[in-house]
């Protein structure tokens, strides 16, 4: 499934190890919201597109986001991105970054832009925009890799950046794309988090010193392949429990960025995903043991590399 061919963010029963054939209410074995990244694009802020009206667009002043919407109304613009686009963040979450930390005419750079939200976002406030993506979705933004970023040292204001969470959504079908790369395969994820270690470093290079960048992620969990499963129910989980694996990608990603930034803050964005509202899933969650993913991480970081300001007196 390519970002715009559907509107919703379930990839089918056969992607992935562990999906495919599983059983109870999801055919395509765990659902989605359990996993992680599959609530972004319609189906995931699916609140926002229909004919409920956007609440009002103002500063968060706690670490818990809660904005039922995928895309703000400003005087400027309706929508930000592209909400056709399977994976693409919701707006507000870039409109309260930019409102905290960039100001007027700074230069926001996205290694990973998707539909352009980042650019929307930093046009309607009066930043400058500049994305990259592997497999543009449209002619302002520039194909690129985001281990290599075609940007000289220091010239980013502020870098945003929502990763693919594993293999959870097929972005296109470039080989370089790391969401190709499984966060619990067969190397144990360590093509992934080499992958974004890389990516990372690149932000960090590009970023201006004493400036900020921010990562939006979600941790991730799925069904074990049935017969990994049933292998392991002999020695492994209680009846009525399901052999699944958990993929700590936010604490993983967390811990790379300190290797390069200081910690600002972490925001936890309460994910509102039409699937989330779904009465089965939850019923699975509890019978089977597991549990639906309820929020994404939002890490902001500082780079700091130059001689710490005199102390004034
Ligand atoms: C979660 S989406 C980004 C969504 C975007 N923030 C938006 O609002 O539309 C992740 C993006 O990463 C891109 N991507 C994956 N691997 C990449 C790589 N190596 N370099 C650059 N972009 C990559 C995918 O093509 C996809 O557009």
């Amino acid at each position: 499934m390519k970002p715009h061919s559907h509107n919703h963010g379930d990839k089918g029963p056969s992607r992935g190890p562990g999906r495919g054939t599983g059983k109870g209410p999801f055919k395509g074995g765990a659902p989605a919201g359990a996993e992680g990244h599959d609530d972004r694009g319609p189906a995931r802020g699916g609140r926002s597109h229909g004919a409920n009206p956007k609440p009002t667009l103002r500063i968060q002043t706690t670490t818990l986001w809660e904005y039922p919407s995928q895309h703000y109304e400003s005087a400027t613009s309706k929508m930000q991105g592209d909400k056709n686009y399977v994976g693409a963040t919701p707006s507000w979450v870039i409109w309260q970054l930019l409102q905290r930390y960039t100001r007027p005419n700074d230069l926001i750079v996205d290694p990973m832009c998707g539909s352009g939200t980042t650019i929307d976002v930093a046009r309607d406030l009066e930043r400058r925009g500049l994305g990259y993506d592997l497999s543009p979705s449209r002619p302002d933004i520039f194909r690129a890799d985001a281990r290599k970023i075609p940007l000289e040292d220091a010239k980013a204001d502020f870098v945003f950046i929502d990763p693919p969470y594993s293999t959870h959504v097929d972005y296109s079908d470039d080989p370089a794309c790391i969401g190709k790369l499984d966060a619990a395969g067969d190397d144990g994820g360590r093509a992934y988090y080499e992958a974004m270690a890389r990516v990372i470093s690149e932000i960090h290079r590009v970023l201006k010193d004493r400036r900020y960048m921010a990562l939006y992620v979600s941790d991730s969990w799925r069904k074990r392949a049935p017969a990994a499963s049933s292998q392991r129910s002999q020695s492994g989980p209680a009846e009525g429990t399901v052999s699944g694996i958990f993929m700590p990608i936010g604490f993983e990603l967390f811990a790379m960025m300190r290797e390069h930034f200081t910690p600002i803050d972490i925001i936890s964005v309460v994910r509102h995903n039409q699937k989330l509202q779904k009465g089965n899933w939850h019923k699975a969650a509890e019978e089977q043991n597991f549990f639906l993913r309820g929020f994404n991480y939002l890490f902001i970081m500082k780079k700091q590399d130059g001689p710490a300001r005199p102390v004034k007196k």
